[in-house]
């Protein structure tokens, strides 16, 4: 036993090495004022959320990013919003057509990708939230998502001491509060800006599209574009997509929220940006693919309850123009954000 202490404090010198090496003391996750910076890309309407009141700091962004990575908001420290929101596809979850909460619970709906929230006005597939600084709250207490009582978590931050530094550093003194809580994660997802793809290029005249993707575009915009509007691609409205009504899960959509029969049947008309990362599709993840997607709405094969004139503009497009469409939408994949070092895991080692 004597023979084995030495080495064990060893490897554990060297393990806090190796870890400080990877977290936010690393030049790879610090955050400078010139990230922090909020720009309305060249060619997007004002913003909804403007930080008027949360101005974004290097120390807030960072408390903002690592609760967002910290299972600790959770009842059990088991699942994070990372868990469900992963960077590499574009913070929606590759491969899970429903989400996987606490415990292995199984959601009722597709994770959706996070981006571009500063233009929201409402969120989630039905618009349950309106605010993104409460956002958060709705996860956290959903019973099959993290199940956790804000009163606990904060008990918990209190407790930890890097978190009693790091609200001191973004708010000036040790006071821990939800309200807090909640801005310095506004301004970490309200960053999230996906402006940089190859569309964004060829529309500032910075690069070229191939006369495929162009022709695809052309029909984007005459079929698709009405819902799916430029340059955020959702006009943020709520819809019918055709989609016949999965009948376990039984979800009524905008419904649930107003009320209204009108509403039936309709969700958020989701952003395509990224939208090659983001599969599965649709707000109960029903399609794999692009290709099934494109099927869809050319068949027209639709569920009528509610369904606008424009859906009935996407039906019959043969085999090429669907690849064309496809094309374009693969050209909405942004690399910039998809691989942004300011939204990396800092507690990834
Ligand atoms: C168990 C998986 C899961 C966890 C954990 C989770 N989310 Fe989500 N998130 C979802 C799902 C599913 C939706 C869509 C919900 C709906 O439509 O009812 C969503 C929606 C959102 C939206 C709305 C996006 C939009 O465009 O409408 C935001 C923002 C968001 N989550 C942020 C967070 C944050 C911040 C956390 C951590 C506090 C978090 N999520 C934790 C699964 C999760
Ligand atoms: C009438 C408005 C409308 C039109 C027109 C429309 N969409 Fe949609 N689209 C929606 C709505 C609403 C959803 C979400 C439906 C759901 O989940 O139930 C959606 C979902 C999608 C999705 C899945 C995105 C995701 O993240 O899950 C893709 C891809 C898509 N549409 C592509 C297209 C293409 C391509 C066209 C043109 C051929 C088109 N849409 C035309 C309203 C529309």
């Amino acid at each position: 036993m004597a023979i084995k202490k030495p080495i064990v404090i060893s490897v554990l010198v060297f393990a806090i090495i190796l870890l400080s090496n990877f977290t936010e003391t690393n030049p790879y996750f610090t955050i400078t004022e010139k990230d922090v910076a909020f720009e309305v890309p060249k060619g997007f309407p004002a913003p909804t959320y403007t930080f008027a009141n949360n101005k974004p700091t290097p120390a807030g962004f960072t408390l903002g990013r690592r609760l967002f990575y910290d299972p600790i908001l959770s009842k059990d420290s088991s699942t994070s919003c990372a868990s469900c929101h992963q960077r590499i596809a574009a913070f929606a979850h590759i491969d899970h057509t429903l989400s996987h909460g606490i415990s292995g619970l199984i959601g009722k709906r597709n994770v959706p990708p996070l981006q571009n929230l500063a233009w929201g006005q409402s969120f989630m597939w039905d618009g349950g939230v309106n605010h993104l600084e409460i956002q958060p709250l709705t996860p956290m207490a959903n019973p099959i998502e993290m199940a956790s009582d804000i009163g606990d978590v904060i008990r918990k931050l209190k407790r930890n001491p890097y978190y009693r530094e790091a609200f001191k550093e973004a708010f000036g003194d040790t006071l821990i509060s939800s309200e807090r809580m909640l801005k310095a994660m506004a301004q970490f997802t309200g960053l999230m800006v996906s402006a940089n793809s190859r569309y964004d290029k060829f529309m500032r005249h910075e690069d070229t599209l191939t006369q495929f993707e162009l022709n695809g575009l052309v029909i984007f915009r005459e079929k698709c574009a009405k819902c799916h509007r430029e340059p955020l691609f959702t006009d943020e409205s709520y819809k019918s997509s055709g989609l016949y009504p999965d009948s376990t899960l039984n979800d009524p959509g905008r419904e649930l929220i107003t009320g209204r029969i009108k509403d039936e049947n309709t969700f958020k008309v989701p952003s395509l940006r990224n939208v090659a990362m983001t599969y599965p599709y649709m707000h109960d993840g029903r399609f794999r693919t692009l290709e099934q997607v494109l099927d869809h709405y050319s068949k027209g094969d639709y569920y009528m309850l509610n369904v606008t004139p424009e859906l009935l503009a996407t039906r019959d497009m043969n085999d090429l123009e669907k690849k064309e469409v496809i094309a374009f939408l693969k050209t909405l994949t942004d690399k910039t954000f998809l691989y942004d070092r300011r939204f990396a895991d800092p507690t990834y080692h």
